[in-house]
């Protein structure tokens, strides 16, 4: 929830200006009235990212990513509604009121920011004690593993000395108490022996979130030991089914999709041969957090998991939360060597790429996966085994993908294409899933509605999109279209939105799109002030266009109300009828821009 007011929020956005904010993040250039780059949120190599000074929004037409300067910030930075707010008032020097916060969530806030600085003093610490001549064989651990200097800075790397409340007594004298000391995990306080530091004697890995923010440690034993690993314990500020190891450099990569891994060495490995791609889950296993961050800079995942089968089985769990999340996966193979770090070091980064390219599509992973527990010698379980894969096939909901499936698995089996379509098909319906019988049989028609269901949408965004840029439509437009035409639901709340505007004699889409909270709305109501006109060039096409877009709006309106009319709504019913009549004068009108 928004602890301010609409019109603090609004004075805060308008006091920014949109090109400046995104010049320090994105180099634009000017083009005509927009200026472009390339875009932040996906991998491009011409500029689709716009940002336009008249309307103070963004837009990329390559992914879909938009908004205004506070959305940017929160797309950006992984900022909440009120970060953003907070990042934006700072630039424009506007004092936010403060009491704003309950005295709770102050304190709360307070303990955050003050967990964060214990976790960076220590950092900087285990940093210094590395190069330091104590810190000797935490180098040398990290050199024969190859590491280059650079690397080692890049991610902070850093060394726990022998003692074992070393830490402790230094955090004490930066002034800080026991109370506070503990909830960071960084330390354990005992009765008898006081202060004692959780991590002695190991290499150290600071975690950081997106923002660079030290929230946690690896430690590792140098040679053999237990545990290998050793972790911060999840606090305040360390939540691991958030957050990713590497991520906070792999979010700004410009190399496709990210690299999934299980080990804080495998990322660090595989920065130094330049995949700077490349994240670690924080010796957890992968979450639906996970992939809802993931989510945010990518639409591809490369598994690139341990050879054993711990990291099959690893594969095997993150690909469904993967796909859940709207991520596609593919899976690379390390084989002969153990993991990422390993084969880097042995084959080299050419190899590695190699490796990418030849990635495996994560349904025919599983589907070999699950090969290995059948027997395809004996009949029997031949069969159950042709069998599952049906199954698993039956889980693509369009028919040309289950038809794709099909092929690529009868292909490598050797099985008939045709006997395993009706192997589907028949498992299909069997299973007796009304929804999914009707959609095996009516694929295309799914299709087309789905289509339909588009363009409806689409003729609404254009709609809007029009009236923004050309506000002197509306006199030509209200005639006929009202915000209750506009049938999706946040379509309607922004027409509505955007008609009272114009009213008001003051056309603002950027506040529009903070009047939601939510990241994804706002990008789609960004979408709504960004649809594109195709080849519209001349008057008499231009008007073509809109009358077709007019009619199409109204036309969906109309059949979405007798859809959804309550037959005894007898004013909706009369609306309905004189909408129907006006819809039949308008074909005739022919409309004239200037
Ligand atoms: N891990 C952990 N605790 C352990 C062992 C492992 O938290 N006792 C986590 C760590 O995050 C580690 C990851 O699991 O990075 C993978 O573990 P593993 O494959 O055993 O180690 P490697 O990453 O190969 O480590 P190294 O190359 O340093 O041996
Ligand atoms: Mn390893």
């Amino acid at each position: 929830m928004p602890y301010y007011s609409d019109e603090l929020v609004e004075e805060v956005r308008s006091a920014n200006d949109i090109v400046d904010v995104i010049s320090g993040y994105v180099r634009l250039q000017k083009k005509g009235r927009d200026y472009f780059g390339l875009c932040p949120f996906h991998n491009e190599r011409s500029p689709s990212f716009s940002v336009s000074q008249g309307k103070q929004m963004y837009y990329c037409f390559g992914c879909g990513a938009g908004g205004n300067a506070l959305t940017f910030l929160m797309q950006y930075e992984n900022a909440t509604f009120q970060e953003a707010l907070e990042i934006l008032a700072q630039k424009a020097g506007i004092d936010l009121p403060k009491q704003e916060l309950s005295g709770k969530e102050r304190q709360e806030a307070d303990r955050r920011a003050r967990l964060l600085e214990i976790n960076k003093v220590a950092a900087k610490y285990f940093y210094a004690q590395l190069r330091m001549e104590q810190g000797q064989r935490g180098m040398e651990y990290f050199a024969n593993r190859g590491l280059s200097p650079e690397i080692m800075k890049k991610f902070g790397l850093g060394y726990s000395n022998k003692f074992s409340d070393d830490l402790y007594q230094y955090l004490r004298k930066q002034g800080y108490e026991d109370g506070i000391l503990k909830d960071s995990g960084l330390v354990t306080i005992e009765e008898s022996r006081g202060g004692r530091d959780k991590f002695w004697n190991r290499v150290m890995f600071p975690i950081m979130d997106v923002n660079h923010r030290v929230i946690g440690f690896g430690g590792r034993v140098m040679g053999e030991g237990e545990p290998k690993y050793l972790n911060s314990p999840e606090t305040k500020i360390f939540d691991k089914s958030r957050n990713l190891y590497g991520l906070n450099i792999a979010r700004s990569s410009r190399r496709p999709g990210i690299l999934l891994c299980e080990g804080y060495m495998d990322v660090i490995a595989l920065h130094q041969a330049g995949f700077d791609n490349a994240v670690a889950s924080l010796g957890t296993s992968f979450t639906q957090g996970h992939a809802s961050l993931l989510k945010r800079y990518t639409k591809e995942v490369y598994c690139t998991f341990d050879s054993d089968g711990a990291g099959t089985k690893a594969a095997l769990r993150a690909i469904p939360i993967l796909k859940d999340a709207g991520i596609s996966v593919k899976i690379i193979s390390m084989e002969p060597y153990k993991d990422p770090d390993e084969f880097i070091r042995n084959q080299g980064a050419k190899s590695y790429q190699e490796r990418i390219n030849n990635a495996k599509n994560s349904f025919m992973f599983e589907i070999e996966a699950l090969e290995r527990e059948f027997d395809l010698q004996d009949p029997e379980s031949k069969t159950l085994f042709y069998n599952a894969i049906a199954e698993k096939i039956l889980q693509f909901e369009e028919e040309l993908e289950r038809d794709n499936y099909i092929e690529a698995v009868a292909k490598l089996y050797q099985i008939g294409y045709e006997n395993l379509r009706k192997l589907v098909m028949h498992l299909g319906t069997r299973a007796g899933f009304g929804r999914e019988v009707r959609s095996l049989k009516s694929g295309i028609n799914e299709n087309k509605k789905k289509a339909k269901e588009d363009g409806i949408k689409q003729s609404q965004r254009l709609m809007l999109t029009w009236l923004i840029e050309m506000p002197e439509l509306f006199e030509v437009v209200t005639p006929y279209i009202q915000p209750e035409d506009f049938t999706e639901e946040l379509y309607q709340k922004a027409a509505k939105e955007v008609f009272a505007q114009y009213e008001n004699g003051e056309l603002n889409p950027a506040k529009i799109i903070s009047m939601f909270t939510d990241e994804e709305q706002q990008s789609e109501i960004a979408g709504l002030f960004h649809a594109k006109l195709l080849n519209v060039e001349t008057k008499t096409e231009r008007e073509k266009a809109l009358k077709e877009t007019i009619i199409k709006v109204k036309e969906s309106s109309i059949s979405f109300r007798s859809h959804h009319l309550d037959p005894s709504d007898l004013e909706g019913l009369q609306k309905l009828v004189a909408d129907k009549k006006r819809l039949q004068e308008l074909l005739g009108v022919r409309f004239t821009l200037e």
